[in-house]
């Protein structure tokens, strides 16, 4: 086993009485909120409504409109709201893109300049103003860790802005607020949620305790995920993915395992910062590619204990085999619930394939450290398999 250390200090809420419960946990932060959200689901659905009661005892100012692969554009108008209105504390009510520009939003009101240099240095960051969360849908996990994602258009990058400071205080989270989620988002969730886990379970190492929890929560999304396709309204099975969700991305998963370089997402954020796609649907369109390029008899083990253990495949099978048919399995289901299987189905071309290549060793964990080591060939193989 690895070593590794786990620090999660956030609060997390679950529930439907949820909601309800942020105005006590905001209390001791001070009087004035400033509340972010998108581009409106929030307001259809009434849950705004629902925070701002909680908010009853509060100053609110809202800020709405950020948008699905948040620009820094907002973030920095956010974080310019927040000083003049002298905010004390962010309610960041959405998904992913909302909490994770909120985390941006947070770190910039307390810095004088562009928030584009915190992302580009998170040691910038040495204050924040307090974030809490109330989540709307099950994906990516900002909910229960300490990073977002900020796209800057001038730039075509889309890069991670991370510090401790940006821990939501608390999370609320209540998984009926996800029953309005379109199936387009439910299945790029989910998506998003069996990467992390692939980007954690697929390494060199895992061991018992890991690789458990890595399994249910595949397990967890592959029979859920379809069912909330069907079957919208169904809280149980929205409720298994929100906790999968919260759980896939806060490090939990990777405990004591080969440290990984998240190959998928370092290619997936190339992608959306020329092509401003779903992360989600990208990182499903490139998962089955990367496998593939991964698979040597070395790594043939880790498919297999994954083709056993999570789609219930004979061990008796040898590990090449099973590990064929894992990936199978892995593409046909992304594909069931809706997913393209081709860059291009969404609009992607190779024009900016060699730049792509070309950023990622400029923002990421060198990719040399991953299941199969991958290089700047490595990363075009995968990109041009995809198309
Ligand atoms: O903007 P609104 O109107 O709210 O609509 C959103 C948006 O259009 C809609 N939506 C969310 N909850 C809903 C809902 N519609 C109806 N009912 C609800 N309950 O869904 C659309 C997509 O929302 P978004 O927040 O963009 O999705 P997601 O949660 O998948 O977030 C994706 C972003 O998170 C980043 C991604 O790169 C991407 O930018 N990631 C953040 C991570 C982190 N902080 O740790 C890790 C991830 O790997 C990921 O990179
Ligand atoms: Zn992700």
């Amino acid at each position: 086993m690895q070593s590794f250390e786990l620090y999660l200090p956030v609060r997390l809420v679950y529930g439907s009485d949820s909601v309800e419960k942020l105005g006590a946990a905001a209390a001791p932060y001070g009087r004035k909120a400033l509340v972010v959200y998108g581009g409106g689901s929030v307001k259809r659905t009434g849950l705004l409504d629902r925070v701002k009661k909680a908010l009853a005892a509060f100053e609110i100012v809202e800020f709405a409109g950020i948008e699905p692969n948040p620009r820094v554009s907002s973030v920095n108008a956010a974080a310019k709201t927040a000083r003049e209105e002298k905010v004390d504390f962010v309610v960041a009510v959405g998904g992913g893109s909302v909490m994770d520009a909120a985390k941006a939003i947070c770190a910039g009101a307390k810095y004088d300049g562009d928030a584009w240099d915190l992302v580009k240095d998170s040691s910038l960051i040495k204050d924040a103003l307090p974030l809490f969360t109330v989540l709307t849908n099950a994906a990516t996990g900002s909910e229960y860790d300490a990073a977002g994602v900020i796209t800057n258009w001038e730039t075509n990058e889309k890069q991670a802005i991370s510090s401790p400071l940006l821990f939501p205080k608390a999370s609320f989270c209540d998984p009926a607020v996800s029953t309005s989620l379109p199936a387009w988002h439910t299945a790029a969730g989910a998506a998003d949620i069996m990467s992390h886990t692939f980007e954690q379970y697929l390494v060199k190492e895992g061991n018992d305790v890991s690789d458990g929890f890595c399994e249910t929560i595949l397990k967890t999304v592959i029979k859920n995920a379809p069912i909330c396709i069907k079957d919208p309204e169904n809280v149980e099975a929205r409720a298994a993915m929100m906790l999968a969700s919260s759980f896939g991305c806060c490090g939990l998963l990777a405990i004591g395992n080969t440290p990984s370089p998240w190959p998928c997402h370092a290619i997936e954020h190339e992608i959306s910062a020329w092509h401003d796609i779903t992360h989600g649907v990208g990182l499903a369109i490139i998962t089955p590619h990367w496998m593939r390029y991964s698979l040597t008899p070395e790594t043939a083990p880790r498919f297999a204990r994954y083709a056993v253990n999570v789609w219930g495949m004979d061990p008796k099978e040898d590990p090449m085999t099973l590990a064929n048919a894992a990936i199978d399995k892995t593409a046909e289901f992304f594909a069931s619930i809706g997913i393209p299987a081709r860059l291009s189905d969404v609009g992607v071309d190779d024009s900016h394939f060699e730049a792509m290549a070309d950023h990622i060793p400029t923002c990421w964990w060198p990719l040399s450290g991953a299941l199969r080591p991958l290089d700047r060939e490595g990363v075009l193989a995968i990109l041009r398999a995809s198309l």
